[in-house]
């Protein structure tokens, strides 16, 4: 897909200036949205989560991922401040304009939206500009706990009253297609130059379909209903 890749390793905002401005601009537009959809998923989805948690002990666990996630946003934020890069103005996904109405909805996102996360973080572990690296490796394991949560909010819900699972099937089939629009377009100049840069490994195509994987495990395991792909995806797959 993309004849020559860096290679290299750049440990500090300093590094960069020996490279060219192309480099900067990958890694500023990966902080970036990472700063402004932390922030925002934190506000939108987990802070208003304490509230709607049924127990004491189901408070504990969503404040600590509150924390935890208005962390992300503050880790990534150095970052883009550390490459003078102006996030503050940058819209988030639309994704995070899903409204959470109810314990159900958070249980739903945290289970299935946050593996997005983590498939990002995946390649991002391994990328060339090593500041970004660490952020990546610090945060991962945060969100896999935050995958946890999700499966565990589930699973007392299925377990309190078999009728939770047409309310789980109802918010799944409504947030996997935003979900999906996660990744990007299939054919991306951005994701082109990430490549190009050593920032990420694969296309969006292919991270969607790992997500998609990912998703219809989860599904099968808790027996839930796989909402259909959109059909502007859907040809995507049989490319990737
Ligand atoms: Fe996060
Ligand atoms: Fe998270």
């Amino acid at each position: 897909m993309v004849a020559e890749q860096f290679e290299g390793e750049v440990r500090s905002a300093q590094e960069l200036e020996a490279h060219p401005p192309e480099y900067r601009t990958a890694i500023s537009k990966i902080v970036v949205s990472h700063a402004v959809n932390e922030l925002k998923g934190a506000l939108t989805f987990d802070e208003p989560a304490i509230r709607l948690a049924p127990t004491p002990k189901f408070k504990w666990l969503v404040s600590r991922n509150t924390m935890e996630e208005f962390g992300h946003h503050i880790l990534f934020a150095r970052l883009a401040d550390e490459l003078h890069a102006p996030w503050k103005d940058k819209k988030p996904l639309t994704l995070f304009d899903f409204p959470v109405v109810d314990w159900v909805d958070f249980g739903v996102i945290k289970a299935t939206v946050d593996i997005a996360e983590l498939i990002e973080l995946d390649d991002l572990v391994r990328c060339t500009y090593l500041p970004l690296r660490k952020v990546a490796k610090d945060t991962y394991p945060e969100e896999k706990f935050h995958v946890g949560l999700g499966r565990e909010i589930l699973t007392t819900l299925l377990e309190e009253d078999p009728g939770n699972r047409t309310r789980v099937n109802a918010t799944l089939s409504r947030l996997f297609p935003e979900a999906l629009d996660f990744f990007g377009a299939p054919h991306s100049k951005n994701n082109e130059l990430f490549v190009r840069w050593g920032l990420k490994r694969r296309s969006n195509s292919d991270m969607r379909a790992e997500y998609v994987r990912q998703v219809r495990e989860f599904v099968e395991k808790y027996s839930l209903t796989m909402p259909d792909i959109p059909a502007k995806y859907a040809a995507e797959r049989s490319e990737a």
